[in-house]
């Protein structure tokens, strides 16, 4: 959509003042407390707290080492840093004030209490999906099952007259939907609940799908088409690969077994989870029951190929015998042996669920080479999961290597071993380098190796 964000901005300006006339969506079910003897109120404290790990509530708004739920997440957009609210049950700095009605729409639809219009950091879009019955356990885990933080969350330093949000009016009222439609699997329930974890709470489509000019996810669900889910645009460094159905890039050589360990331990024979999916995979999927992650992986494997003609991978032994015959003359082969051979071996394939393989792994084949480049250059640690309680580390080479090293080790994982994926320039390798430099959450670049 072109323009969009002056349509944003128009639309805004249309319906200046009426950001906190919306009802809240559907039925609000039920009171806390009072009508709801103990036993019930146990057993919604129980699937609320089990809906925020599927919605990963805690991945924005608890702050590595603080206290649940207490906010100060910082979110970089274009005109400033906004952070994530204190939503513990507190009366002045959480949302202690909150009635279930004014939470349901927070949630679903992005309007905070006050009335004004959430930046879409929060994924409300997503969120609209979520049953009634879901909000209802959500509202009741934080108000009873959630500990009171009394430190509010400094100011967003958005300066006047961009911290506005009136222009966010228009933005949720063009871009988020106001009415259920995830989880429509037809006749078959385990498609449904997968459908609707995904597309729901799971957010899934927020880092995964592709944005549009004004920022909105320009597929919501699988009924959208094939860009949902199709692959995302890289945030710190990260892209989000496809989780459709292609044979290279996306997960069309995935099981749906191979799915379920990858969201339980971040760890399978194609690949290991970084980026933001270790967030994904710590705050919420490793927590989610076997059938709910089964359910999930149905899901995944239904959805068709964005491209359906990509040829398939098949595993081509040239570069590894060349390695192992000492022939180092393709490019960036001799930084390869020096510098990752020992965890990703000549032949590529690594030592899977400790180092991942990089012949036929989605991510290095992908069309985006970001994320290639930033592993390279910052390192990365493969966490451990409940499942999987040991973590390892690859070291970042930001130090050691100028950009062309870098861009001819990347160029050359990208065509080894039957990977045929476009080779990266020194350009790219630079951009990605100032993108991160001056991060504070990237992992020190200089590492030693062991
Ligand atoms: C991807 C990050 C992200 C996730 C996941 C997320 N939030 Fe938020 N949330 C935010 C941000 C950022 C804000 C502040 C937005 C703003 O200031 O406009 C926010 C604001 C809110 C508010 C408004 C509170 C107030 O009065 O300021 C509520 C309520 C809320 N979130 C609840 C939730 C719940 C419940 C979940 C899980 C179901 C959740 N959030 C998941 C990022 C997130
Ligand atoms: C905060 C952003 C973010 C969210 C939310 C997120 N992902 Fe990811 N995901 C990523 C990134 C970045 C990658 C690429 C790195 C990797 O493979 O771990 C990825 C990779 C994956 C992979 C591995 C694909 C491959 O080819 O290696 C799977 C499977 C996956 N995500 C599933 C999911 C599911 C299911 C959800 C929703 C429950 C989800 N993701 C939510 C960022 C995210
Ligand atoms: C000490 C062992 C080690 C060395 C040396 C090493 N890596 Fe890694 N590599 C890892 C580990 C562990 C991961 C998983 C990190 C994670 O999941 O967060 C990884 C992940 C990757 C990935 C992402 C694949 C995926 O699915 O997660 C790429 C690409 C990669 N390494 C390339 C390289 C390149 C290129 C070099 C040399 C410049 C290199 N590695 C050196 C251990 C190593």
């Amino acid at each position: 959509m072109k323009g969009g964000h002056l349509l944003t901005l128009l639309f805004g300006l249309a319906i200046w003042g009426t950001g906190g006339a919306g009802a809240a969506n559907g039925a609000v079910v039920g009171a806390v407390g009072g009508a709801e003897d103990a036993a019930t109120l146990q057993a919604d404290i129980a699937a609320g707290e089990y809906m925020a790990r599927a919605a990963d509530c805690s991945a924005c708004h608890t702050m590595p080492g603080g206290r649940p739920f207490a906010g100060g997440m910082v979110f970089r957009l274009p005109m400033g840093t906004i952070r994530a609210s204190n939503i513990t049950p507190d009366p002045k700095a959480g949302i202690g004030g909150y009635s279930e009605a004014e939470f349901a729409r927070a949630v679903r639809q992005g309007v905070r209490r006050d009335g004004a219009t959430l930046y879409p950091a929060m994924p409300y879009p997503s969120y609209a999906h979520m049953t009634d019955a879901d909000v209802h356990a959500l509202y009741v885990y934080f108000m009873k099952g959630v500990a009171p933080v009394a430190v509010p969350v400094a100011a967003n330093d958005i300066v006047w007259p961009l911290s506005m949000r009136w222009p966010l009016v228009g933005w949720r009222m063009l871009f988020a939907p106001s009415g259920a439609r995830a989880g429509q699997g037809g006749t078959d329930p385990q498609l449904a609940r997968g459908a609707y974890l995904v597309e729901g709470p799971g957010h899934c489509g927020a880092c995964h799908t592709p944005r549009g000019v004004a920022m909105q996810e320009k597929a919501l669900t699988a009924a959208d088409g094939p860009l949902y889910l199709s692959g995302g645009s890289a945030v710190d460094g990260w892209n989000p690969v496809s989780l459709r159905g292609e044979a290279r890039e996306g997960l069309g050589r995935w099981s749906e077994e191979d799915i379920v360990a990858f969201l339980q331990t971040g760890r399978v024979t194609h690949a290991a989870a970084f980026g933001g999916m270790t967030d994904a995979i710590r705050h919420g999927t490793q927590h989610l029951t076997a059938d709910d992650l089964h359910a999930i992986a149905h899901y995944l494997k239904s959805l068709s190929p964005a491209q359906p003609l990509a040829r398939a991978w098949r595993y081509d032994a040239t570069a590894g015998h060349s390695l192992h015959d000492g022939n180092l003359s393709a490019r960036g082969a001799r930084a390869y042996v020096d510098n990752c051979a020992a965890c990703h071996r000549t032949d590529g394939r690594g030592y899977p669920t400790t180092f991942p393989p990089l012949a036929g792994n989605p991510v290095v084949m992908d069309a985006s080479a970001t994320s290639l480049i930033r592993i390279v250059l910052t390192g990365s640690v493969l966490r451990a999961t409940r499942q999987a309680p040991s973590a390892f580390v690859m070291p970042g080479f930001a130090a050691r290597m100028d950009d062309r090293a870098v861009a001819d080790v990347v160029s050359f994982i990208r065509q080894s071993w039957g990977n045929e994926a476009s080779p990266v320039s020194t350009a790219q390798v630079a951009e990605v380098r100032r993108s991160i430099s001056g991060d504070g959450d990237a992992p020190p670049a200089h590492q030693p190796l062991n």
